[in-house]
């Protein structure tokens, strides 16, 4: 049994996943290696999986290009029917998979009930999606032509999903590229890749053809995304992560003009202008900068609040932050569960510390919550300036640096000026405000009056180096389509 106790009582049906260490689209573990899986809030050993690298990974590619073209010529309705059974298994074992994923990630148990539901809806709008694809046909210049257009899926495709959202990733990436025709490989985070092995075990119980969907497990990333980039039977590299990692697979894609999708870090401004509603903001501050612990990559990291209602936001702001309650995410009424590693703590610790020599001040938490584990007070910084590297970089943990504004036009300066363009949020009720400010911002998403915008509906993506393409929507599964042009002469 690669699962141990620690997760498997939490399991309704432990022997459905108790095969996620050899499901048939595994990877073959060439090296007999494994690497362990640990649970971030009490350090319980979870799971002992295979470790896989480049030799495995160049196997799940060949598997998956023999497999390629039988996937694309089943109809689209074939496709669809595929992902809609998939989709149901994903609910009827939400549960388990919620508690897989709190297990690894730490997350509160709610919070993973919401993303399980989340990667079910992303199926649910693929099987819808895979039977609307359209080609086009094209006015001719000439009577003896006919100009037209037709889509067809990209091929097989490179997939490397991060641990903060370890089920929603999965399946935002995977849907529009199988129900496009395309085959996949999917890499997980080494943190996490328990619940992406569950749901993977439930495609395989889907009945998804072998080598449609293929699955990779590494203790380390960087051998497998080489190989991914490196591979020409692979056409697109999709990933989720840093700014930094997908620059380098950016560029080992180059070689081969390899097609990617990258969906990578944020610098997301919050902005309470002075005709906002101020209790609304704080609610929609809390949800967009705690959320996950602050650990996404549309978290508010930058909080501006206009001057007049500085001082109501911070009070109402900090009085909610004092009372969201940091544990296990398996106990009831916890909000905000660890962080995923020691590395994460650091990092807050030195952003604090940085705002707090240049003149910050802590209005509540600033410190770690016990000697073990990972776990970190929920904290907020007023008198905040632009010098300090709370107001350039991204956290990603849970910390709110507030700092106060007086110019409406220049709070949208300052919000732009980062290399950062995914998500940003404002509260203001001047519909003329509202209009400006979001045609003004220079990010991919713009939530406006809401802390909260992902949804499978809708396009999620960066502008600047924060990404290149969309993921949910109509729009994602183009990102798994070429676009052929047919001219039909001599008519
Ligand atoms: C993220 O990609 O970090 C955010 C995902 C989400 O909001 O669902």
């Amino acid at each position: 049994m690669p699962l141990f106790q620690p997760l498997v009582r939490h399991l309704k049906s432990p022997e459905l996943f108790g095969t996620i260490d050899r499901l048939p689209c595994l990877g073959t573990s060439v090296s007999q290696r494994t690497f362990e899986v640990f649970n971030p809030s009490t350090g319980e050993l979870l799971a002992e999986l295979p470790d896989m690298g480049i030799e495995e990974t160049r196997a799940a590619v060949d598997t998956a290009f023999c497999a390629q073209p039988k996937w694309a010529v089943l109809t689209a309705r074939e496709r669809s029917d595929m992902l809609w059974r998939w989709h149901q298994l994903i609910v009827d074992h939400a549960d388990d998979l919620a508690a897989i994923l709190t297990a690894e990630m730490g997350k509160p148990l709610a919070e993973a009930k919401s993303e399980v539901s989340h990667a079910a809806a992303y199926l649910q709008w693929y099987a819808e999606e895979a039977n609307r694809i359209y080609g086009e046909t094209i006015s001719a210049p000439s009577t003896d032509r006919r100009l037209l257009v037709i889509k067809q899926p990209i091929g097989v495709v490179g997939t490397i999903t991060p641990w903060n959202f370890p089920a929603s990733m999965v399946a935002r990436k995977i849907s529009p590229a199988l129900a496009a025709g395309c085959t996949i490989v999917l890499k997980p985070a080494e943190q996490t890749p328990l619940v992406a092995g569950a749901m993977f075990a439930l495609a395989h119980l889907a009945g998804f053809p072998e080598g449609v969907v293929n699955l990779i497990y590494a203790s380390e990333g960087d051998a497998v995304g080489r190989e991914l980039c490196a591979n020409s039977k692979v056409r697109k590299i999709s990933f989720t992560g840093s700014t930094e990692v997908g620059r380098l697979l950016m560029r080992q894609c180059s070689d081969q003009i390899k097609k990617v999708s990258l969906e990578l870090g944020g610098n997301a401004p919050f902005i309470a202008f002075d005709d906002a509603d101020v209790d609304a903001a704080v609610d929609g501050a809390i949800q967009a900068k705690f959320r996950n612990a602050g650990q996404t990559c549309v978290s508010a990291n930058r909080l501006y609040v206009q001057s007049n209602v500085h001082d109501e936001f911070v009070d109402k702001f900090v009085e909610k932050v004092r009372h969201l309650s940091v544990g296990d995410g398996f106990d009831p009424g916890v909000a905000i569960g660890p962080l995923i590693d020691r590395q994460a703590l650091a990092k807050i610790e030195s952003h604090i510390a940085n705002a707090v020599a240049k003149g910050g001040t802590v209005q509540c938490g600033g410190n770690r919550i016990g000697k073990e584990g990972t776990f970190f007070q929920p904290t907020v910084l007023t008198k905040i300036s632009r010098g300090m590297t709370v107001a350039q970089e991204e956290t990603f943990g849970p910390l709110a640096p507030i700092i106060r504004f007086e110019d409406a036009d220049q709070v949208v300066h300052d919000a732009n000026n980062t290399i950062y363009g995914l998500a940003a949020y404002f509260y203001a009720s001047n519909l003329k405000r509202v209009w400006r400010v979001a045609e003004a911002l220079e990010y991919g998403m713009v939530g406006i009056n809401t802390g909260r915008m992902s949804s499978e509906a809708a396009p999620f993506g960066g502008v600047k180096q924060s990404g290149i393409g969309r993921e949910g929507s109509r729009h994602g599964i183009e990102d798994y389509l070429e676009m052929k042009y047919l001219c039909m002469g001599g008519i």
